[in-house]
């Protein structure tokens, strides 16, 4: 796991937007793992202004989104497929229908989960997957408990799930959904590149867990101590509570620049 602590949001967007910019110059075809939440919206600002400017082309490229609330209406715009239109989607070139996501209003729960392990699968993998991290230390919306080989599935999402999503439903903690679908902990370590990113104060314990704790379902991010190819982006505050956040800063300092990530 490489830990990057980097000055603030625009340069961890400019950072893993080179990730993803090399990998689509390398595999124009390459298949994306899409994240909602605050965290990726530096990322998703910058590939933007890329691909605007013609630096980057996601004409080839698919997406599938890590997770979706169970029973929101389609057209509500808290719903996670209507979230990465209007954050990403929207502004990039991806051909029609190239970015995919768990149907959480699909009837046969269990059938939609599987079809989506399998369309993953069918395009060859994901590539690079974008994540961010919860308080607890969920990823996608793996929370606490869940198991560390699980699959696309519907979760339970715990009080201080939905108390922190309030936030998006005008602070009505009622509006925020109980369940939701998500990217299992095995199809996440499945992504030959992840690349996470946290922010702030309140992320630090959990950045705390993820980079330096002991692996464990109770923090599930600890999983991907695990993965041979894990980036964790960083600003100060969410770096606040690694014990080797010197000894991280030097060795990124040291790497030469044409590495990346
Ligand atoms: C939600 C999403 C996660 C996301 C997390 C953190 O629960 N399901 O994928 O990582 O929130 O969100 P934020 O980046 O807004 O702090």
């Amino acid at each position: 796991m490489e830990v990057v602590i980097l000055d603030g949001a625009d340069s961890i967007g400019a950072l893993a937007a080179d990730a993803i910019t090399d990998l689509l110059k390398r595999r124009p075809e390459a298949v994306l793992g899409l994240a909602t939440g605050s965290s990726p919206l530096a990322i998703y600002d910058e590939l933007a202004r890329r691909c605007a400017a013609g630096e980057v082309s996601f004409k080839s490229a698919r997406g599938f989104t890590l997770d979706e609330y169970v029973g929101l209406a389609a057209d509500h715009p808290q719903r996670y497929r209507n979230v990465i239109e209007t954050e990403l989607v929207s502004r990039l070139d991806f051909a029609p229908g190239a970015v995919q996501g768990p149907d959480g209003l699909a009837d046969d729960i269990p059938a939609a989960c599987a079809a989506y392990e399998t369309a993953i699968a069918d395009a060859g993998g994901i590539d690079l997957q974008i994540l961010g991290i919860g308080t607890d230390g969920h990823i996608g919306f793996n929370e606490p408990g869940s198991s560390l080989a699980s699959r696309t599935r519907i979760k339970t999402l715990t009080p201080q799930t939905r108390l922190d999503n309030a936030r998006f439903f005008d602070g009505d903690l009622d509006a925020v959904p109980t369940h939701c679908l998500t990217q299992g902990l095995a199809t996440i370590m499945s992504a030959r590149h992840v690349v996470l990113v946290a922010t702030g104060h309140g992320k630090a314990e959990a950045v705390h867990h993820l980079a330096e704790g002991a692996v464990s379902a109770m923090w599930p991010a600890t999983i991907l101590q695990h993965h041979p190819h894990t980036t964790v982006l960083l600003d100060d505050a969410a770096a606040g509570r690694l014990q080797l956040a010197s000894h991280y800063r030097s060795t990124y300092r040291a790497k030469p620049p044409w590495q990346g990530i």
